[in-house]
């Protein structure tokens, strides 16, 4: 079929959950991209190892091949998305479409936080652009925002549930008192989680995500090895219940902040009061809060992961890039340039200052909570509030305690003494807290 005259050529790398959710939008919706960029998209090769796989959508006859080199070297194609995941060959595909003068578009935030200090300095090299909104957050413009929208502000703080399958596995847990195995395969089932869950429930995923936002607010170079990263995979029913006892939601959390030449930038389970603009953001939906000074705070909420909504994020580039091909724009709002170096340094845990939730498994014997308070007290940490369920003898039962700001190598020493205690059995469950002391 000759292709039409003026229009921009596509060809996707990988025909999974966010290939067909990209193909749908572009072929179902051709004749509305056309009337709004006023030119065609044209979705020439979909490459796959497997041709055979019923993906919910039948492309034309031709379009889909099992060849990935077919695409990166077809000088009609004008944008190679890659959408099959992973490093490698992800990385050589995408460095391949580069050297070759594509634009490239990708949803894969592992790649980019690791590797994408050289394929940014690539693609400026070779004057193409790379389009990477649906890494972060799935259906939220949130790449567009940090990086346009905001452009005027300095960005103060970021809080963010950016984890899909964790976030939907915590509400599961939470409303529903499903089991953690059974909750991560209905996000698997659903075509949330990543290729090795490991990566959405230990939190590294969002690690991921956060190395790019962090980047971009900050302008500081791709840290990933530098965040501290810590998943869901401790958090307990009996944690979830009593931080509802306290008025609390299990989150987990993406925290940036800047304070003096410092980024404090952290992933863990966290517990936010339910008055919190992001406690209530459930199941696959994820949030973004920001603080800015122009601005002042703003919230961006939308689904965090699936098929079409992270669909939606691609085509968005796609037409993006499309428009500043055809139109000969000078070029997009801003250049993504990651830094290569920054005056602003990354925070070490051990230095942060958070509230905490304390979970002790305490013998009912006289003195053992005046000798946890003291040597709390002996590590300047002060108890807010408290509780302790049920008494039997000879068992070691729940003892729950929230305190006040505290450093976090305060808290790591105190514990270990703590735990250290006859009367204490087994190792002390804490989390952070944030949302501001009440
Ligand atoms: P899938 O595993 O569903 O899809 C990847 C596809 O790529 C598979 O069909 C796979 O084939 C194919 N593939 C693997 N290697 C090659 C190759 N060498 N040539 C051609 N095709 C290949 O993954 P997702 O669609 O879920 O994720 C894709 C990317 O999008 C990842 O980077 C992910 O992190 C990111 N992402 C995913 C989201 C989601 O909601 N799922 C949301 C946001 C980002 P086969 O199965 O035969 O190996
Ligand atoms: N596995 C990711 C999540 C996909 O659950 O959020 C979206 O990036």
């Amino acid at each position: 079929m000759p292709l039409k005259k003026q229009s921009v050529r596509i060809g996707i790398i990988g025909f999974g959950t966010v290939g067909a959710g990209t193909a749908k939008i572009l072929l179902r919706k051709g004749r509305q991209l056309e009337r709004k960029l006023g030119f065609p998209l044209v979705l020439k090769n979909i490459a796959d190892l497997d041709t055979k796989r019923d993906r919910g959508i039948k492309l034309p006859a031709g379009v889909l091949i099992s060849n990935a080199n077919t695409i990166l070297n077809d000088p009609e194609i004008d944008i190679v998305v890659e959408l099959m995941g992973g490093i490698h060959p992800a990385k050589e595909f995408i460095l391949q479409a580069i050297r070759n003068g594509k634009h490239v578009v990708t949803a894969n935030k592992a790649l980019l936080a690791t590797e994408g200090q050289e394929i940014f300095k690539a693609a400026e090299k070779n004057n193409v652009d790379i389009g990477f909104e649906a890494s972060v957050a799935g259906s939220i413009p949130i790449i567009k925002v940090v990086r346009e929208s905001l452009i005027g502000n300095s960005i103060q703080s970021i809080y963010g549930i950016i984890n899909g399958t964790s976030n939907y596995i915590l509400t599961k847990m939470t409303e529903e008192g499903v089991d953690f195995s059974s909750a991560l395969k209905e996000a698997q089932a659903l075509g949330y989680a990543e290729a090795d869950p490991t990566f959405d429930i230990e939190g590294i995923d969002s690690a991921h995500k956060l190395t790019i936002l962090v980047s971009l607010a900050f302008g500081v170079p791709f840290s990933f090895k530098k965040i501290y990263t810590e998943g869901i995979t401790k958090i307990t029913p009996l944690d979830i219940q009593f931080a509802s006892e306290f008025g609390y939601k299990i989150k987990l959390l993406a925290i940036a902040k800047q304070s003096g030449k410092d980024v404090e930038v952290r992933i863990h389970p966290t517990m936010l009061p339910d008055s919190h603009m992001i406690a209530g953001v459930n199941g696959v939906f994820n949030a973004i809060y920001i603080e800015s000074d122009a601005t002042g705070p703003q919230l961006y909420y939308g689904r965090g992961a699936g098929e079409m909504p992270t669909g939606s994020a691609v085509v968005s580039d796609i037409a993006d890039i499309a428009g500043g091909i055809r139109n000969r724009a000078a070029d997009r709002v801003q250049k993504t340039i990651i830094p290569e170096h920054s005056d602003l340094s990354i925070k070490k845990i051990d230095d942060i200052q958070t509230c905490y939730y304390l979970r002790f498994s305490a013998f009912d014997k006289p003195g053992v909570l005046s000798r946890i308070s003291g040597i709390l007290g002996e590590y300047n940490i002060s108890i807010k509030s408290m509780i302790q369920k049920g008494r039997q003898a000879d068992k070691a039962v729940p003892v729950v305690m929230m305190t006040h700001e505290a450093r976090e190598k305060d808290m790591v020493q105190a514990l270990r003494k703590i735990d250290r205690l006859s009367a204490v059995s087994g190792k002390t469950v804490y989390l952070r807290v944030e949302g501001g002391e009440s």
